[in-house]
């Protein structure tokens, strides 16, 4: 099975990602908060997470994806977890410190 880590957000290791699933659904799915302010339209940025490994086993960035990244909204290491999806593979990531929540205790 899929698996999803982020390392500064506690209890998100080894999330199973079910097929088809975006990484914000996966999250939201284990029950962890994750900043999403345009509802998962691809149209904000605030649900980027900065892949530290494996950003090879993600699908390819969508239109959303690419138009940010040519503005440099998004980083090359980043992507929305509203758009991205894990079919195989293990991906590790972090919470930006720009879109955390204040209630949620990173690491
Ligand atoms: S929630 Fe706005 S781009 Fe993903």
């Amino acid at each position: 099975m899929p698996t999803l880590n982020v390392q500064n957000l506690p209890g998100a290791t080894s999330l199973e990602v079910s097929p088809g699933a975006t990484l914000l659904a996966t999250l939201q799915a284990c029950g962890h908060d994750w900043m999403h302010a345009c509802g998962a339209k691809g149209r904000c940025t605030t649900c980027r997470i900065e892949v530290v490994s494996g950003q090879e086993h993600l699908t390819p960035p969508t239109d959303a994806e690419l138009r940010y990244h040519l503005a440099g909204r998004l980083q090359p290491h980043e992507r929305l977890t509203c758009q991205a999806r894990l079919p195989a593979g293990e991906v590790t990531g972090l919470v930006p410190r720009a879109t955390r929540l204040p209630h949620v205790r990173y690491q």
